[in-house]
């Protein structure tokens, strides 16, 4: 790997707190049961307030909604579900106003089988140009009848579907979701102009939904269990294509946050060089249990695979697709897993709460950047969906046994004493909210200084207006067993008690911030974090 990388100082990406609005659920200004653009901007207050500097927008194209939006019909029209294109042209500019930059979504893999190339591939035919857009190909077996290759599904079930000409399309996902062909060079300009429109509009950035899944092996060879490289994931071609994207957004001083799920360190570094993406989600941080040992060495790890390609580190806890961290931090097993999820899986929200809240302090802390899914501010739990309301395709597709991920996405809950908790719809919400939604609300939480909402606010306050905090170095320092303790510049400590006893604190001039209560002894009690000034 090349020597490091030194950035120029100053960029904000670097350091920034990114919040994720999943726009279905985050605020309904029309009062339709679904979230919109209308909502975000009545509420660009609440996230000014809240300190963060960019929003990451899950996709609001047009769409059949069978992925929640990841299978968009077309990215130049927004779904009339959420507004128009000239209201989202309006949400960026006022974000803007309040200081907040707009990072937008694109999925690149696939498109929905309503997209108007997917019509034409289907009404022309087998061997027509419209289909070498798509993997097309014919069936195995005597008569056709057997998929085309043995690739696993990103979702449990099967990868190909067959048409009624005889031919079968490939798809990572659902269905719905046919793959495009990225080694044809419309797929490539047509994702460049979709790139440039979206800067054109003033948005600063953009997230790479499936990074390392567009390229494929060309013969689609069968799957075999641990032959490299694998037929469709971290394939080499990828790097060209993000390589010409960086050029692109380097026109527009925009950035890259790639959705890039790699065991291997040095291959998901590889999409951090200079000259590809900004950042990428850090998801082994994501799926780390709530361990001492297992969070230092993934802290580690991380900081180790960023620096020789001079990428700033992402910190990440939670997002749509996965289980609620106050949920999971309250579980036997805290980590986080796609293959395990099962329905009724007991927690213990107090405790997981109580970790959450050590866990912003640890996150916030470390150097690089930091997403905020929406609702962990207000510490949501997972929400149980009656099984006849759910509508994630991961459910389905698994047989039932996946309970999908449905109950990270319930509309947010504003005001307690309001309808449906003041997410805005006159009728029931497209996700029902559990009975106890009202006590989570904002405006509940605003005025309780105990609350998660008044920790984040304080956290993210003091982030952004303190020194030591964001980018740059950080150095253990020695602590009892289960305990963390690191320091940035500046004289800032950050130590969390991961033991099963209080922990001293450290000698100290000023106590910044705690995650809870200190003792009566003035120790740190177990799951807390607490920022000092030494
Ligand atoms: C990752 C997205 O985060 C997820 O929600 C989606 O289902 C898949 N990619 C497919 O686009």
């Amino acid at each position: 790997m090349a020597a490091v990388h030194s950035p120029p100082a100053g960029d904000w990406w670097r350091d920034a707190v990114i919040y994720q609005v999943y726009p279905r659920s985050f605020a309904d200004g029309d009062g339709d049961g679904t979230g919109d653009l209308a909502g975000v901007r009545a509420r660009l207050p609440y996230l000014a307030e809240l300190g963060v500097d960019a929003v990451w927008f899950t996709p609001w194209y047009v769409s059949p909604l069978v992925d929640g939006g990841y299978d968009v019909a077309d990215y130049r029209i927004v779904d009339p579900a959420f507004g128009t294109l000239a209201e989202a042209e309006k949400l960026i500019a006022e974000a803007r106003e309040f200081g907040i930059r707009t990072i937008v979504d694109i999925v690149p893999n696939h498109v929905s089988d309503q997209h108007a190339w997917f019509r034409a591939a289907l009404e022309a035919g087998p061997g027509s140009p419209e289909r070498e857009l798509f993997h097309f190909r014919p069936g195995r077996g005597e008569r056709g009848e057997l998929p085309p290759n043995n690739w696993p599904s990103q979702f449990s079930g099967r990868t190909w579907t067959r048409v009624p000409d005889g031919e079968w399309y490939l798809h990572l996902f659902t269905p719905e979701q046919p793959d495009l062909n990225w080694a044809h060079p419309a797929v490539r300009q047509e994702h460049e102009d979709v790139l440039r429109f979206w800067f054109e509009r003033g948005v600063a950035g953009v997230r790479i939904d499936s990074a390392a899944l567009l390229a494929k092996d060309p013969a689609l060879a069968d799957f075999e269990e641990g032959v490299d490289p694998h037929p469709y994931i971290d394939q080499d071609e990828l790097h060209d294509i993000y390589r010409s994207w960086r050029a692109i957004a380097d026109e527009y001083g925009a950035v890259f946050v790639g959705e890039v799920w790699l065991p291997d360190a040095e291959r998901f570094a590889r999409y951090l060089r200079p000259d590809e993406l900004h950042t990428a989600f850090n998801f082994n941080f994501l799926t780390c249990p709530w361990h001492p040992g297992r969070l230092r060495q993934t802290i580690d790890d991380t900081l180790a695979e960023h620096a020789p390609v001079g990428a700033p580190a992402t910190w990440v806890l939670c997002n749509h697709d996965v289980t609620r961290t106050v949920t999971r931090y309250g579980r036997a097993d805290t980590g986080f897993d796609f293959a395990t999820k099962t329905f009724g899986t007991p927690t213990d929200l107090a405790l997981g709460t109580r970790r959450a809240r050590a866990a912003a302090l640890l996150t916030l802390a470390l150097p690089g950047s930091v997403y905020l899914y929406q609702g962990e501010e207000l510490g949501l739990p997972e929400a149980d969906i009656p099984l006849d309301r759910i509508q994630d395709p991961m459910h389905v597709r698994s047989g039932g046994t996946d309970p999908g991920r449905d109950g990270c996405r319930v509309p947010l809950p504003w005001t307690a004493d309001a309808p449906h908790a003041g997410f805005g719809a006159l009728t029931e919400p497209w996700l029902p909210q559990p009975g106890d939604w009202p006590s989570y609300a904002v405006d509940r939480q605003s005025t309780d200084p105990g609350s998660m909402l008044a920790l984040y606010r304080r956290a993210l306050g003091l982030r952004r207006s303190s020194d030591g905090f964001g980018d740059g170095p950080m150095t253990w320092l020695p602590a009892t067993d289960g305990v963390l303790a690191f320091a940035r510049t500046h004289g800032l400590i950050c130590v969390v008690n991961l033991s099963d006893r209080p922990a001293a604190v450290p000698a100290h001039q000023e106590l910044l911030l705690a995650s809870g209560p200190l003792d009566d002894e003035g120790r740190l009690p177990r799951d807390t974090a607490v920022w000092l000034r030494a």
